[in-house]
């Protein structure tokens, strides 16, 4: 397959293709999702609860994320490598460019950010760097405490309102996509048609333009024993890993997951 690019992104969004994205970590599991045909590979954040085994994702390091990037970079067959900043990343402009610049550096296309409009700043300065941000909004792990536990975000009308407004803030600030996590799906979908940008969902609805899951999740692996509503386990009926990678581009693709089942109402 050929490099993923800003531009096939913005076309898979056009043609109203599905854009198929998930977690990886390390070089192994990378190769393995773009054998399967995933455009885009996170490293998230999320490595801090299902490497590390944190309950939040605020303990991991800058040099963490961008070891993780390195490794996945080494994997990578043409995949676009979005990696996270982390939560130490907001204490300042400066040092949320200077982690920009250490992520890069070591692999990512792409840096990823949790937050709404006051994002725009930041948005605006990478982009004059040439670095593209993604720009995740809803249920964002790193504000878990202000939220007080893992809630679904968007369902009272003031708070739709708001990431509607935040959608629009953001792309007009220059982001390059949207990731919502945990809204309504009618909300996901709105959301989706309001912006030109792709918009990729997780707990979101199947109207977004693509999907994400964390890798363990899909592959029915959890710390805890318990999986968020909105993931299928992609191991259910296949024979190893590469099918349940495989099974899962697919259901994106065909637009079978996520599911109703997968969703949550306002
Ligand atoms: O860190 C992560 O893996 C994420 C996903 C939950 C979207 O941000």
């Amino acid at each position: 397959m050929p490099d993923v690019t800003l531009t096939t992104l913005q076309g898979l969004k056009q043609s109203g293709e599905k854009i198929a994205m998930l977690t990886a970590y390390d070089a192994t599991f990378a190769h393995a999702a773009c054998t399967a045909g995933v455009e885009m590979l996170l490293v998230g954040d999320s490595l801090g609860m299902v490497l590390q085994g944190h309950d939040s994702t605020l303990p991991v390091t800058v040099e963490e994320m961008a070891y993780h990037t390195a490794c996945v970079k080494r994997g990578n067959r043409g995949a676009m490598i979005v990696t996270d900043l982390p939560f130490a990343s907001g204490t300042s402009l400066q040092r949320l460019l200077d982690d920009a610049v250490k992520v890069m550096q070591a692999g990512a296309h792409m840096v990823k950010l949790e937050g709404g409009a006051w994002l725009a700043e930041p948005i605006v300065r990478l982009a004059q760097m040439g670095v593209p941000v993604c720009a995740h909004l809803g249920l964002t792990p790193q504000s878990v405490n202000l939220f007080g536990g893992f809630k679904v975000q968007g369902r009272q009308e003031a708070q739709a309102r708001q990431l509607r407004a935040d959608a629009i803030a953001l792309e007009q600030a220059g982001a390059a996509m949207l990731l919502l996590e945990c809204v309504p799906s009618a909300l996901g979908k709105e959301i989706s048609e309001a912006v030109k940008i792709p918009v990729i969902g997780i707990g979101a609805g199947n109207g977004t333009d693509g999907q994400v899951l964390v890798l363990h999740d899909m592959l029915g692996l959890s710390l805890t024993g318990r999986s968020p509503k909105f993931v299928r386990n992609f191991m259910e009926g296949q024979p190893d890993i590469p099918a349940a990678l495989a099974a899962y581009v697919e259901a994106v693709k065909d637009t079978s997951f996520p599911g109703p089942e997968h969703g949550f109402s306002a």
